[in-house]
């Protein structure tokens, strides 16, 4: 059974190298890329501070048959929107620019959609295999500028161990 490890430390670098190394031992021998979604999920949430959502979103054909969208996949924290469009909310403009995006205040992203109210920031990094962009990485906190750069570069690993780990 993996049970995960309380990381006692200041530094940010330390903190998210450790709980690289734990994501890394979690996913090992699985390749199935929704199960380790979940499990990212769940570790995350329930690791890092100051969170009230974090999950997928994968790139799925778009229901009206146009190209491609934004389709939920496994998250922790309230219930969420299931579909975005490319270029919509935060995590569409993740997948058009192909770039992290770190949104210290939600309400000042005039195209932030709001799935749960209490969300004041975000980061959402975008998963890209191989130049094949596949989906995002999405967390949410209640704290305005929850994250900075050092969270942005150790949450970009994280999402990294995820895509070595998972066959997509
Ligand atoms: N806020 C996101 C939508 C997803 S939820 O935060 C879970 C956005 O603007 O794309």
């Amino acid at each position: 059974m993996f049970e995960a490890r309380a990381i006692e430390s200041d530094s940010k670098p330390v903190f998210y190298a450790e709980l690289a190394e734990q994501l890394s031992s979690l996913l090992h021998g699985e390749t199935d890329a929704i199960a380790n979604a979940a499990n990212s999920a769940a570790l995350l949430f329930e690791m890092m501070p100051d969170l009230n959502w974090a999950g997928f979103y994968f790139l799925r054909d778009a229901q009206n048959g146009a190209g491609q969208e934004l389709v939920l996949g496994p998250f922790q924290g309230k219930a969420a929107c299931v579909r975005i469009a490319i270029g919509r909310g935060v995590c569409g403009a993740a997948v058009a620019k192909r770039e992290t995006m770190r949104i210290e205040d939600v309400h000042a992203f005039a195209d932030h959609i709001a799935c749960d109210s209490a969300s004041r920031s975000e980061l959402v990094v975008p998963l890209i295999k191989d130049s094949r962009i596949i989906g995002v990485l999405d967390l949410d906190s209640p704290l305005p500028a929850r994250f900075d750069t050092e969270d942005q570069a150790g949450v970009e690993k994280l999402a990294e161990v995820y895509l070595t780990a998972s066959n997509i």
